[in-house]
This record gives C-alpha cells, structure tokens and sequence, in this order.
C-alpha cells in the first residue's frame, strides 16, 4: 500500500516530500538535493575507496539518494550495490512529480519491483525492502555494507528508530572502517552512536544546518 505524501519546494529549488501522518518532510527545507549531495553523497559514497560500495539505505523515500549515487557510480565507474528499506513507499504518481531529473532511469528506480536485486544500469544493482527498521527480522543482517546512509525522520518524530538496539545492529553489518552518515547531529544521537562503539565525528553540516555526524566502526576491532 503506497502513500502520497504533498510535495514541496526547498530553497535550491528542488522538490521535497511531507509525510501525511509523521508531518515531517523527508529532507531539508534548505535544499533537498544540497542536503543529500552533502550528507551522502560527499560525505559518504564518496570516501568509499573499495573497488566497489555496497551501501544500505534507511528509508528510501523519494528515491534522492538512490539517484544521486547512481549517478555519483557512473560519473566514477564504481560499481554500487544498494540496498534500501522503505516502510511507507510512495505512491508513483507522486514520484513522477519530483523534479530531480527527465531521466527514465529515475522511475525506474521506483518501478522496479521490490524484494529482488534489480540491475537498473551495468554498474548499479538496487533491491528494495519493503519492511520496518525497527522490526525484530530483517532482510539484510547478514549482508556487509561499506556504507549507511541513516535517512530516517527526526529522532524528535520517530525516536524508535534512533535506538541503541538498531545501531547495534546496523554496526555489526558495516565492514571494519565502514560508516554511517545522517543529517542528524542532536546530542542523544551522538551519544546513542558512541554507546554502540561508533567512532563519531561531527562534520559540517549541509547548507542551513550547523553540523551533521559520521560514525566510523574500528578497523581493527577493540
Ligand atoms: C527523512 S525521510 C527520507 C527518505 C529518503 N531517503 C529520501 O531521500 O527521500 C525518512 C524515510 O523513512 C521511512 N520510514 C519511516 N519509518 C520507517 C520504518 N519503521 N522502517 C523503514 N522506513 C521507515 C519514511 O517513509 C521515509 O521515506
């Protein structure tokens, strides 16, 4: 069952989303593409420097990360796995109306069905989850992750999925010297993170915001 969340536009002109029961939009007001080059891309996929990044994604709303590492992968010639879980997908209409680009590829992110590796282009294999992160099985604990792109509404609108518990788990499925990038940099976040084993590092934020974190795991485990 899909949701059709309102569409807004932020300050650099590109479009975002507001979810009709949690009320938040599902990326900065300041900009949603400046939010998500920033945060995932160039503070994420881009210090991935294996001959290929597997990454997870936690909550692929839009589809904005998704594309933009698409498009980061072809740009670089790396080849990307991407995983991503999306409780609520969107329904397609909706996502025929986001302005990030003309490209067919972008729809077929969200058209491609869901649960199975999909190969969208020679060098990106997408598979959607249509599950909750905070449910006790999930499809992607035993796979490794270079990176995670910790998209999820505000710890303030969903504190659940903020836990220790999750982060645990999201820690023992990244490789050593992996990490986990989100937008978030709120105290309980911070240390959350750090009680789980995190290294965390606090990075400059996208553009409105003060800072953002990246949570590193040990190379070598302590
Ligand atoms: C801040 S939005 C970001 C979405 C996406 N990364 C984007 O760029 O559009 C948070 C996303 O998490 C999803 N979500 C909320 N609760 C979830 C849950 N329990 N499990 C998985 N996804 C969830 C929402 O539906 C939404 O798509």
């Amino acid at each position: 069952m899909s949701i059709k969340p309102n569409i807004e536009i932020t300050d650099d002109g590109t479009a975002t989303l507001r979810h009709p029961v949690f009320g938040d939009t599902y990326h900065s007001l300041h900009g949603a593409v400046a939010e998500a080059e920033h945060v995932y891309i160039q503070n994420g996929l881009a210090m991935v420097h294996g001959p290929k990044a597997r990454i997870l994604e936690i909550g692929f709303g839009s589809g904005l990360n998704a594309w933009l590492s698409l498009l980061y992968g072809a740009d670089n010639s790396l080849p990307i796995e991407y995983c991503a879980l999306e409780l609520y997908p969107i329904d397609i209409h909706i996502a025929e109306t986001l302005n990030y680009t003309d490209s067919p590829l972008f729809m077929s992110l969200h058209t491609t069905p869901w649960e199975t590796p999909q190969q969208i282009t020679p060098l990106f294999r997408l598979t959607k989850y249509a599950s909750d992160l905070t449910a006790e099985m999930q499809p992607w604990t035993n796979m490794d992750f270079d990176i995670i792109y910790f998209d999820a509404f505000a710890p303030d609108t969903q504190p659940e999925m903020w836990s220790n518990e999750i982060f645990t788990r999201l820690y023992t499925c990244l490789i050593p010297g992996g990490a986990l990038v989100t937008y978030s940099a709120k105290g309980i976040v911070k240390q959350a993170l750090r009680e789980t084993g995190f290294i965390v590092k606090r990075l400059p934020g996208a553009p409105g915001k003060h800072h953002m974190l990246r949570a590193e795991k040990h190379l070598i485990q302590p």
